[in-house]
């Protein structure tokens, strides 16, 4: 038999070896095995782990995901507090910074360590004894929150410092840094939320906050966040760290990853050339940064200049100054949002800023306009900011010409070329929304497609074979004035129209009629009610049983359904409040719509009020479809397991989830036997 003194070896040897080969891959690119040779370990690994619970498995790579979503995140107390950084915009700001500098210090040949300024958010590590124990945010610098279980899903961030020869790890440090995304990244990321009709995020500092507060560790776990460490909060022992330059050698070599950009030079005027080469620098680099560190070197002359109550006296910022130019606005547009508001956005003559052409600048809306006093062929003064889109500041009135063009909101759709009114008779959850806002706003005819695509989408009505260039088609030839008319199509509708062979139509039109008995939720879903998704219109259906009864009710009411908060509530019933949406509603039921409750298929189907668990990738489903087959063999999905759960479906890369459904006795579907299983 082999004894626990082998297993325990084992187990420490395979956690050593998979920090290994994780920081060879995401902090070093430099991969020495294929990802089956890892994956292979991965499975020792956690096979060991769920067969002998006596091991040690905090600090191992099972580890990093597999916590519990949390119901909120606790606070985060820094023991010392995170401050800021005084700025510098000029170099005469450097060479002052200097003199305070020197006339407090000793050390006359000071030596500088510059890094650029991450436009991330700030992160607190601490690790004891070389193991990591919490991760928070800055907060506002005295407490923040805690998001070690978030912390935990970055691969970079190494959950064991690794070991240096002749250097103890210190008993307790706290090390922070910054959480960033890379640009290439995000954009990535951003164009796939747009087509799939999800939220984009503003900017990528943005999406990393967002990410770093879910209290779902599964979310974070899936987001591409990357780490750089820059500095120390608490140490247990003093003097640890003769210099920065020091500290960041010593973090790259217990693993932990720190600018590649970080150099220590000799004097201000090497400080000030190392500025300039990271500012022209600086769009070429994969991430945002809004500034450059400089940092005092010798740790000595840092203590012995200390802090003020806002920043370290030692450091200073030196931020990029805002990008400004001057150019002319040579029209104005109207763009429609995903919302149906109409955007003017100026049309510039092109001009070079900061290295990069701009050719048109927002105006966020018409109040804008009117407070610019903008009129087209005007001089204006645009400015670019970090990677923001550019704004118009200021308009040079004294270079404007004699009967100038004014600019007026569309009274016809850009799209189409329709008058906005004509948008009023589409459908009249629009209309209302059309009424109420005060910009200029057109529903116009893309509005109205994204619309009918949404309607017939798969987890709304799922209406095959009605995709977007038969709905254009039908809409461009007036066939579709109003959502309900899909219902209403007959084979006459399609005569004239070119590319529709019998087959086809009669496929298309016993697909509306088969669509027509639809689940509850996806009905609701299908409505396109504001912030409404599939979740929500499932547990509205499971409470309310039946559409008539989402129109009574109130306020509150709503309140009381999972997930929906303050907003949601005020949408749900501004929606089933008015009584031209029940009129839409009621002409659905007259052209055959048919409601069945969630819950009737639920207590028929197959999987019959069972709980399913799913973890790691599957290779034949993504999650979202997977999640749905099962749903509609009335499986409940869910997120974390407990004692309740039926079923773990466990796909490539699995973590924690599969050692605790062992743990519970639970069964495990693999993913070669879902197939089986599903049927
Ligand atoms: S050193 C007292 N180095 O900037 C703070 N900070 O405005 C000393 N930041 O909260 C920190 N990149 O989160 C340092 N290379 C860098 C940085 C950096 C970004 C953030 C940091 C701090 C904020 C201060």
């Amino acid at each position: 038999m082999v004894s626990k003194g082998d297993i325990k070896k084992r187990h420490d040897d395979l956690k050593q070896l998979l920090d290994h080969h994780n920081y060879l891959y995401h902090n070093n690119d430099n991969a020495e095995i294929s990802d089956q040779e890892y994956d292979a370990l991965f499975l020792e690994l956690i096979q060991i782990e769920a067969n002998n619970s006596f091991l040690n498995i905090s600090d191992s790579p099972s580890a990093r995901v597999g916590d519990k979503p949390l119901s909120e995140l606790e606070e985060f107390l820094h023991n010392i507090p995170m401050l800021s950084l005084d700025n510098a915009f000029e170099d005469q700001d450097l060479f002052d910074f200097e003199k305070r500098c020197s006339s407090k210090i000793l050390n006359k040949k000071i030596k500088y360590s510059c890094e650029p300024k991450i436009d991330g958010i700030a992160i607190s590590l601490i690790y004891e004894n070389g193991t990591l124990i919490k991760a928070g945010t800055r907060g506002d610098g005295i407490s923040g929150e805690d998001v070690t279980h978030n912390a935990k899903t970055i691969r970079q961030i190494p959950l064991k410092l690794k070991r240096i020869k002749n250097l103890r790890h210190p008993n307790k440090i706290e090390i922070r840094g910054e959480i960033y995304a890379n640009l290439k990244d995000f954009n990535l990321l951003n164009e796939e939320y747009a087509k799939s009709d999800l939220k984009v995020f503003a900017n990528p500092r943005n999406f990393v906050a967002g990410s770093m507060r879910q209290l779902n560790p599964e979310i974070a776990s899936s987001r591409p966040l990357k780490i750089q460490l820059h500095s120390v909060g608490y140490i247990s022992e003093n003097d640890f760290f003769k210099s920065h330059n020091h500290m960041l050698k010593v973090f790259s070599n217990w693993g932990l990853p720190i600018n590649k950009e970080a150099r220590l030079v000799n004097n201000l005027h090497e400080v000030i050339k190392y500025c300039e080469e990271i500012t022209k620098k600086r769009h070429n680099l994969d991430y945002e940064i809004d500034g450059i560190v400089i940092k005092i070197d010798n740790s000595k002359n840092q203590q012995d200049l200390g802090f003020s109550s806002r920043s370290p006296k030692w450091a200073i910022a030196k931020k990029f100054k805002a990008e400004e130019g001057t150019t002319k606005i040579q029209s104005v547009s109207f763009q429609m949002g995903r919302t149906g508001a109409l955007t003017p956005v100026a049309n510039l003559k092109p001009v070079k800023i900061g290295g990069v052409t701009i050719s048109n600048a927002t105006l966020h809306n018409m109040d804008e306009v009117v407070r610019l006093d903008l009129r087209i062929g005007d001089t204006v003064n645009i400015k670019r900011a970090g990677d923001v889109i550019p704004k118009i500041i200021s308009v040079d009135k004294s270079k404007r010409k004699k009967n100038s063009q004014i600019i007026l909101a569309p009274t016809n759709c850009p799209s189409c070329g329709r008058e906005t009114s004509f948008f009023e008779k589409l459908t009249p959850s629009l209309t209302s929304e059309l009424l109420e806002n005060d910009d200029k706003s057109c529903y116009g005819f893309d509005q109205f497609k994204e619309t009918l695509k949404h309607f017939v989408s798969r987890k709304a009505m799922d209406i095959d074979g009605l995709g977007e260039k038969t709905l254009n088609l039908l809409v461009n030839k007036d066939l579709i004035v109003s959502i309900t008319d899909i219902f209403n199509l007959s084979k006459k509708d399609f005569i004239n129209l070119d590319g529709f062979a019998e087959k086809s139509i009669n496929k298309l039109l016993e697909s509306i009629e088969t669509s027509k008995t639809v689940k509850l939720s996806n009905f609701i879903y299908s409505l396109g009610i504001k912030e409404i998704g599939i979740e929500t219109s499932k547990n509205l259906s499971r409470t309310f049983k039946k559409i008539e009864n989402l129109y009574s009710a109130s306020l509150d009411d709503f309140l009381l359904i999972e997930d929906v908060g303050e907003v949601v509530s005020r949408n749900l019933l501004e929606f089933f409040g008015n009584h031209e949406n029940v009129s839409l509603i009621n002409r659905f039921i007259e052209l055959g719509l048919n409601l069945v409750p969630d819950e009737a298929i639920l207590k028929n189907g197959l999987l019959s009020e069972k709980i399913v668990v799913i973890t790691g990738k599957l290779s034949n489903y993504s999650r979202d479809q997977l999640k749905n087959i099962l749903e509609n063999k009335g499986a409940k999905v869910q997120n974390s397991l407990s004692k309740k759960t039926n079923y773990l479906i466990v796909g490539e890369d699995a973590g924690s989830k599969l050692i605790k459904a062992k743990e519970l006795n639970i069964e495990i579907i693999n993913d070669n036997e879902l197939n089986r299983f599903i049927e």
